[in-house]
């Protein structure tokens, strides 16, 4: 079946108390609508509209970056979910699939949740995603009668017997799109909150004889964001999740609570992940890796065989090939580093290319920036790079060529030369004696004094 989906994404969010519209704080690294589009993916949609309201712009721009193609209407005023929906209408103009609406502050609905609602379609024109939170509180109840939904009634235009329903709605719900447009155009606003409720649709489907299901998932799948508190909770559940899986798929973690994943993290079996690790967005570990403790990774490759750490940081494009060695407080950025090549410590190495087997001695700085462009450092295989060694982009360090340490390298070194760049040293004998009496008796002197 076409689907559409339909995100919506408008809503002030004032409880987070920012400047930000709610739906792009961030979990696990991508924003909370991110999360929601990659759900509704799952489906393979044929067209995405994105309902935004607050922050409409910059929610554009944020989802634009991710899909050009998603489709982003305004809603100017908040008057309810159905008017939410409804401004999706024009961009849905002519589409004769379903369509699934989601909400963009509800990260974690399971692809597996949106099939078996895309399957229960087959028996029901409206299908509602349910769930049984254990404590209920303000969600809208799923009034039953016959084993089939018959409505859904918000909390605060609820009775009490209502109230006492257990099962609530989610707010996700599944539906022929001229349908639910069909439906929504019945729907009033003379209710508690005077708004229009977007689940008065099952009510109305069934007063024309449709019929309407339910799909009852996890409490865990609906938590939604309105607070910086929801936010702690979404990520600290998103981490928990992350850590059991990669623990489950052969990666072993020595303490799994100390280890933050982002949410494209892809590890290998077997590579081991010491603690306090943090992988931002973007990064591959291939199996067998070693990730020591303290390192902070965001858009790098590590190859298997590699070792990175303890206190390293990969930034983005940093590329390390197999059996590569980068050590304690190593920095490596945009950097394709080859076989078996050892950045051990302390350095630098950003906007280069190191050959296989070359040695990057201790201190060793790739002088990339020069205030507005960025130049690239080339380091053949097997060079011998020696500590303190700044690097002055654009420069070639050829095969199995060597540095001496202390050097300021301005330019090219060829294949298998030796390059010397610092001040020659001048040793004066008995010098250090004579020059340690004068200091002591200037001290002698002004104590006198
Ligand atoms: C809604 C449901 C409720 C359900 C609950 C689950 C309705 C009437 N109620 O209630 O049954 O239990 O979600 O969390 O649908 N939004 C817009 N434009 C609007 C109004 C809302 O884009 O005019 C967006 C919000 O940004 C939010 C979502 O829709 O992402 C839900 O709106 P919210 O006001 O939080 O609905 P609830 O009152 O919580
Ligand atoms: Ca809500």
């Amino acid at each position: 079946m076409p689907t559409a989906l339909i995100i919506l994404a408008a809503g002030q969010g004032t409880r987070m108390q920012s400047d930000r519209p709610k739906v792009l704080h961030e979990v696990a690294g991508a924003p909370l609508i991110t999360h929601a589009m990659a759900a509704g993916a799952a489906l393979a949609p044929d067209h995405t509209v994105i309902v935004a309201g607050h922050g409409a712009d910059a929610v554009r721009e944020a989802v634009h970056e991710i899909d050009p193609d998603v489709t982003v209407v305004v809603q100017q005023e908040q008057l309810g979910t159905a008017h939410a929906v409804a401004q999706a209408r024009a961009a849905l103009d002519g589409f004769t699939g379903d369509a699934i609406v989601l909400y963009g502050d509800t990260p974690f609905i399971r692809p597996e949740t949106l099939a078996a609602m895309a399957e229960a379609r087959a028996r029901h024109a409206v299908v509602v995603l349910g769930f049984e939170p254990a404590d209920p509180g303000g969600y809208g109840r799923l009034v039953m009668a016959g084993g089939a939904l018959d409505r859904i009634v918000e909390f605060k235009d609820a009775t009490p017997e209502e109230q006492a329903i257990g099962l609530c709605n989610s707010g996700v719900i599944a539906a022929n799109c001229a349908l639910l447009f069909q439906l929504i155009d019945a729907v009033g606003n003379d209710n508690a909150a005077g708004e229009y409720y977007l689940t008065d649709i099952v009510g109305l489907a069934r007063a024309r004889g449709l019929s309407a299901g339910v799909v009852v998932c996890d409490e865990a799948e609906t938590l939604g964001v309105n607070s910086r508190a929801d936010l702690a909770r979404a990520e600290a559940a998103f981490q928990s999740r992350a850590r059991a899986e990669a623990l489950e798929n052969g990666v072993t973690l020595i303490a799994p609570e100390t280890v933050f994943f982002a949410h494209d993290t892809v590890i290998g079996r077997d590579a081991l992940i010491e603690p306090n690790v943090i992988f931002g967005p973007g990064v591959t570990v291939e199996s067998g890796a070693h990730i020591r403790a303290f390192s902070h990774l965001e858009g790098a490759h590590v190859s298997r065989g590699a070792v990175v750490g303890p206190f390293a940081r990969l930034r983005p494009g940093a590329e390390l090939s197999e059996d590569v060695r980068v050590g304690n407080f190593v920095e490596v950025k945009n950097a394709l580093v080859a076989e078996g090549a050892k950045i051990n410590h302390l350095s630098y190495i950003g906007d280069a290319t190191v050959g296989a087997e070359a040695n990057i001695g201790a201190g060793t700085v790739t002088c990339n920036y020069d205030g507005v462009f960025k130049h690239h450092t080339e380091i053949g295989a097997r060079a011998f790079i020696g500590s303190d060694t700044m690097l002055v982009a654009p420069v070639r360090i050829g095969e199995g060529a060597m540095t001496a340490s202390g050097s300021v390298i301005t330019s090219n070194v060829p294949d298998g030369a030796l390059a010397l760049g610092r001040a020659r040293q001048d040793n004066k004998p008995g010098l250090a004696a004579k020059l340690l009496d004068r200091l002591r008796a200037e001290k002698a002197r002004r104590k006198g004094n």
